[in-house]
């Protein structure tokens, strides 16, 4: 298996937020409504967003390919807290997950923290989204706190805050 981790381009996004429906249909089926999942959908990998992101300081978007096959994605920025970056997306399709891809994208955020002076790297996950917990704690971190957060539309995301040193 030849793993392989590089920036995301412009030319990438569809491909992107395609990959990023895949995933969320089987990540988050039980745990928030389809509705739910359309609408942050929509709200998180529209083009022009993305985009922006990509051309944004203090913003990094990287993907995993095995084979040259395209499998997962994270995406990490500097918070307004010094010394801490945080990892905004980390994505693994269902079929590539429990093979290391997951624990390679957060090295390369952790990479990202560090050339930027970091030493906290931290997160926010569903409550309810035990896979992604477990294989956060797996990689280091712990939870930190927990926040609920209108994102309007009628819904809420109940997340823990989880966070790990980076030093
Ligand atoms: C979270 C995620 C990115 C991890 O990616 P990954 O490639 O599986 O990560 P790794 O292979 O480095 O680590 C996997 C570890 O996660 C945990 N894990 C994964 N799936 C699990 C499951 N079904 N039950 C229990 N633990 C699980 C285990 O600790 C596992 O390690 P192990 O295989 O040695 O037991 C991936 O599960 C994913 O994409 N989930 C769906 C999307 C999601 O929820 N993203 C996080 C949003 S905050």
């Amino acid at each position: 298996m030849s793993l392989d981790i590089r920036p995301v381009a412009p030319a990438d996004v569809d491909a992107i937020a395609a990959l990023a429906r895949v995933i969320w249909q089987d990540a988050y089926a039980d745990i928030i409504s389809a509705a739910q999942i359309d609408y942050m959908l929509d709200q998180r990998y529209n083009a022009p967003r993305l985009l922006a992101e990509l051309a944004k300081p203090g913003y990094w978007w990287d993907q995993a390919c095995i084979d040259g096959e395209r499998v997962g994605f994270l995406s990490c920025l500097l918070t307004d807290t010094p010394g801490e970056i945080k990892l905004d997306k980390l994505y693994v399709l269902p079929q590539r997950q429990r093979r290391g891809v997951g624990g390679a994208l957060i090295a390369r955020a952790v990479a990202h923290g560090l050339a930027a002076g970091c030493d906290t790297l931290i997160l926010a996950v569903n409550k309810g989204n035990a896979r992604a917990i477990a294989a956060y704690e797996k990689h280091g971190f712990a939870i930190r706190d927990g926040v609920r957060v209108d994102i309007g539309g009628g819904f809420v995301m109940d997340d823990f805050i989880m966070a790990r040193s980076i030093r």
